[in-house]
């Protein structure tokens, strides 16, 4: 089908081989995806990371732009649809579901859903701000921060053709996965002609992630045991095993992004780390905007001040849920908190990512608690040139 389809474009442009081939190609377009034609402008964006690292936080950065149409972990739909899998399997399957939400085609959901299903049948829906706006809810204005609260109890339709039709009243859509170990799969939408992706890798320090999902451990039974390939691994084990999974992953899509990018990798790829948003949102956030093409808004800033300026570690209630905190403090809480065993397995597990993005192992449980020692290496050496993706910009947004 993509064969074809960049087969017609090029004859098309070209038009040296006539009006047969137009007409084919007319007639082609009526049968294929060719006739929604590439929509000039439209960026398409995929916030990749791994659980309990901040994304439902940056999602929001997204989902409440109003220029933004915003879906938290589409992929969970896939993951939890089909009995015992791994991973690996199911990668292609959430790579082309994602490649048909960009283009705001929601059929492809239809095999995930169950029978009768509405808007609110999609994972965390309420999430997603554009679902609590015109055209997909009357509830909350596109230029408003919305509540997900009332969005939950307020906004519900038949079907998803008003999450369709929503879908392409923007000029982004976001997706958020942490469903991704690897980009090499990823690369059929890079080179989609109908797509402008661009990646945001968001990383952070397995120490805190592990004190993070030890807070809700149970939640994470099912993704462990996708991630894990089904393998049977001995309960204790379980986490650890998950972790170093994870810091590989970052590891393989960092290199793989940076050493040696293929040419349609590059400019379209940004890794952030969690602790530099947490202690420096609005510089952090601003550069991502810039990356993916978005402006801030006086509105976006404020509220990006208020829930990063909160009231401090937050409570095991707010773990999946976006409320003031401190954001620095929050990353640092593990430090205090954690076993010092479990922060040397970890550091032995991780070795390799923690170098790589920059957090220093500690070396003793007095270094670990001495909070005025720094481990963040600052980012300079880790800092690329952006240079490609913003001459892009001003071309496409
Ligand atoms: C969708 O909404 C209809 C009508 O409001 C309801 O009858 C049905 O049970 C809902 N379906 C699901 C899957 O929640
Ligand atoms: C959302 O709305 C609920 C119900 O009206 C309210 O209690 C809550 O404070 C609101 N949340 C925010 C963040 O404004």
């Amino acid at each position: 089908m993509l064969d074809f389809w960049t087969c017609c474009r090029k004859n098309l442009s070209s038009s040296l081989f006539g009006a047969a081939v137009v007409l084919f190609c007319n007639w082609y377009y009526q049968l294929s995806p060719c006739n929604s034609p590439p929509r000039k402008g439209k960026i398409h964006v995929l916030l990749l990371s791994s659980w309990r690292s901040g994304s439902s936080f940056l999602g929001q950065v997204f989902s409440q732009h109003p220029s933004v149409f915003y879906l938290m972990e589409p992929g969970w739909h896939v993951w939890t649809k089909i009995e015992k899998p791994g991973a690996r399997v199911l990668r292609m399957a959430v790579r082309d579901l994602m490649r048909s939400l960009y283009q705001c085609d929601f059929s492809v959901m239809d095999s995930y859903m169950p029978e009768n299903y509405n808007m609110s049948t999609l994972f965390m829906f309420h999430h997603s701000r554009a679902l609590c706006s015109p055209p997909a809810c009357s509830l909350t204005r596109r230029s408003d921060m919305s509540n997900e609260t009332l969005c939950q109890k307020k906004c519900d339709s038949q079907g998803l053709e008003m999450v369709e039709k929503a879908c392409h009243t923007y000029s982004h859509v976001v997706l958020k996965e942490t469903r991704f170990f690897e980009l090499e799969s990823l690369y059929p939408l890079f080179q989609d002609p109908n797509l402008d992706l661009r990646i945001v890798h968001l990383v952070r320090d397995p120490r805190a992630v592990i004190r993070s999902r030890e807070e809700s451990a149970k939640s994470f039974d099912m993704d462990n045991a996708i991630v894990l390939e089904q393998r049977n691994v001995p309960a204790a084990s379980i986490q650890y095993e998950v972790m170093q999974e994870i810091c590989r992953s970052h590891v393989r899509i960092n290199e793989r992004a940076i050493l040696k990018p293929p040419p349609f990798l590059e400019g379209r790829y940004k890794m952030i780390r969690y602790e530099d948003v947490a202690r420096n949102p609005l510089k952090e956030i601003n550069d991502i905007y810039d990356f993916v093409g978005l402006e801030m808004t006086s509105q976006m800033e404020e509220w990006i001040y208020k829930v990063t300026h909160g009231k401090g570690k937050g409570s095991k209630k707010e773990a999946f849920q976006i409320t003031s905190r401190n954001a620095n403090e929050v990353s640092q809480a593990w430090r205090t908190v954690l076993q010092h065993s479990k922060v040397k397995r970890i550091q032995e597990l991780c070795k390799g990512a923690m170098s790589l993005l920059g957090y220093r192992t500690v070396d003793s449980e007095k270094e670990q608690k001495r909070l005025d020692i720094d481990l963040l290496v600052p980012r300079e050496p880790y800092e690329f040139s952006w240079v490609s993706a913003k001459s892009q910009r001003t071309g496409s947004s």
